[in-house]
């Protein structure tokens, strides 16, 4: 086992998350080994997979509206989940040291509530949350909150950086030494300005005091996953770790490259944020079995009825009576405000559909595919195919060659799409020397080698 690589560079560890499958095409809910995405036990199961192959932590996206097409809600997916504090706190308690990552969001949400509810999770875990801070955008999913479809794209993250900051304030409000408990003197709150804060900004306007002592990480541990220009700066000032969708060798690093890079700007060194992209794997006992296995996940993932949806989504019009084993539509895609489809991220690529629309057709005559053999090749996700021996060397390669830091595991099963890559890659990865044999640390900042967080003093904390 070595510990560095043939250059003579340390070789660095790769951290491993397991993303909850859920409401994406890519989650195979046809599969008769499919289970539910609501059950605990799903949950637990993946959770105890995960654990058992000493992983970071466990994620969980979130949506706050169900999605729609054709003003119908979007059956074709996994439809439907529950919501992500309860389900997290119910892990806290089939779990010792995995840490739960939970997506919340900066628009429709509290600071005071959300520091709450991060503060309380964090002592029910004994130190293993974690918050992706999303920023959605979407006035459809407004539609939904007191608020309705409030805020413009650019403010969206003037809001979250807000957000952040009162909710640092709140976290920091207790140093972690006010409760004394003292029965000699009678004294339960040896401070009491403990969990004063106030915080005013252009979105919030609170004081008062915070109701959770400090928790055992102090924070949660923060995670972004916005792609833009302000996403990225979002990230490269306040965030401990990035779920990128740069799942590539060379588009990762690129990003890597470009992010590591805006650290020094904000102060801070290159290793204090981690990048972990979101990919797939399909396993074989042969290259060419993976491979077989793979195609065949592909085609569950898009069947033909999906097929026509994407399509529709590009189009922006009904194609319901299409033939997905047919050629493309000849007629073009409709340019417009409206969208066909509502409440999915991947419509709104910003390239411009009419381009998009030929580049297919071109792609489509030159391999002679029709609708859901081209939409399968357009959508094609899997990022590692393989021999588990082959697996394990090349995510070692992405990590070492700086295309990331680590993984963030999607399985396309619910709920034991994990087992199999615990049981034959890990080992590999630890044999190598670059994934954990044990926890060593017990709280999610020590899993990904970040420092702690610092207590302010009162003065600092207001
Ligand atoms: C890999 C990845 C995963 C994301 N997961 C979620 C999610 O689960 N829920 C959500 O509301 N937004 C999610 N987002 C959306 C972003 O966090 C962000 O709100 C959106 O991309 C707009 O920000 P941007 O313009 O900086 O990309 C995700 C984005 C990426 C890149």
């Amino acid at each position: 086992m070595s510990n560095q690589s043939s250059s003579g560079k340390p070789l660095k560890r790769i951290h491993l998350a397991a993303h909850f499958p859920g409401v994406n095409n890519t989650t195979v809910w046809s599969d008769p080994a499919a289970g539910s995405q609501i059950a605990f036990s799903s949950f637990a199961h993946l959770a105890r997979t995960a654990e058992r192959a000493k992983f970071d932590f466990l994620f969980l996206a979130e949506g706050l509206r169900l999605r729609e097409q054709n003003g119908l809600i979007y059956d074709l997916d996994v439809v439907g989940r529950p919501d992500t504090f309860t389900v997290l706190a119910a892990l806290a308690a089939v779990t010792d040291r995995l840490g739960l990552a939970g997506t919340i969001n900066s628009t429709f949400n509290e600071p005071y509530e959300v520091a709450r509810q991060f503060a309380t999770l964090d002592h029910l875990s004994a130190g293993r949350s974690a918050w992706n801070v999303v920023t959605s955008w979407d006035a459809f999913t407004g539609e939904n909150f007191r608020r309705g479809g409030f805020l413009r794209e650019e403010d969206r993250y003037a809001r979250a950086r807000q957000f952040l900051e009162a909710s640092w304030r709140l976290f920091d409000s207790w140093r972690g030494d006010e409760v004394v408990a003292d029965p000699a003197s009678g004294v339960f709150l040896g401070d009491p300005e403990a969990g004063r804060f106030a915080y005013r900004s252009s979105e919030f306007d609170i004081a008062g005091r915070f109701d959770v002592p400090r928790a055992p990480q102090g924070r949660p541990v923060i995670f972004q996953a916005g792609d833009s220009e302000q996403g990225r700066e979002f990230a490269a000032a306040s965030a401990d770790a990035i779920f990128s969708r740069h799942g590539t060798l060379e588009a990762g690093q690129a990003f890597y490259t470009d992010v590591k890079g805006r650290l020094a700007r904000h102060g801070r060194s290159a290793d204090a944020l981690k990048i972990l992209p979101a990919v797939t794997f399909v396993l074989g006992a042969t290259d060419a079995e993976a491979r077989e296995k793979a195609a065949l996940v592909r085609r569950q993932q898009v069947s033909g009825q999906t097929a026509i949806r994407l399509l529709e989504q590009v189009w922006n019009r009904d194609l319901s009576d299409h033939d997905p084993e047919g050629p493309l539509p000849e007629v073009d895609p409709l340019v417009g405000e409206h969208t066909v489809s509502r409440g999915r991220a991947s419509v709104r690529t910003g390239r411009d559909p009419l381009a998009v629309a030929r580049e297919w057709r071109e792609l489509a005559a030159a391999k002679k595919l029709s609708v859901r053999d081209l939409v399968i090749e357009v959508s094609a996700r899997q990022s590692f195919v393989g021999t588990p021996a082959r697996i394990a060397e090349e995510m070692n390669r992405f990590v070492q060659s700086d295309a990331s830091d680590g993984f963030i595991l999607a399985p396309h099963l619910t709920p034991g799409g994990l087992d199999e890559f615990a049981d034959t890659v890990v080992p590999l990865l630890q044999e190598r020397g670059v994934f954990r044999t044990e926890y060593e640390g017990s709280t999610l900042r020590e899993h990904l080698d970040l420092p702690p967080v610092p207590v302010r003093t009162a003065e600092e904390a207001i």
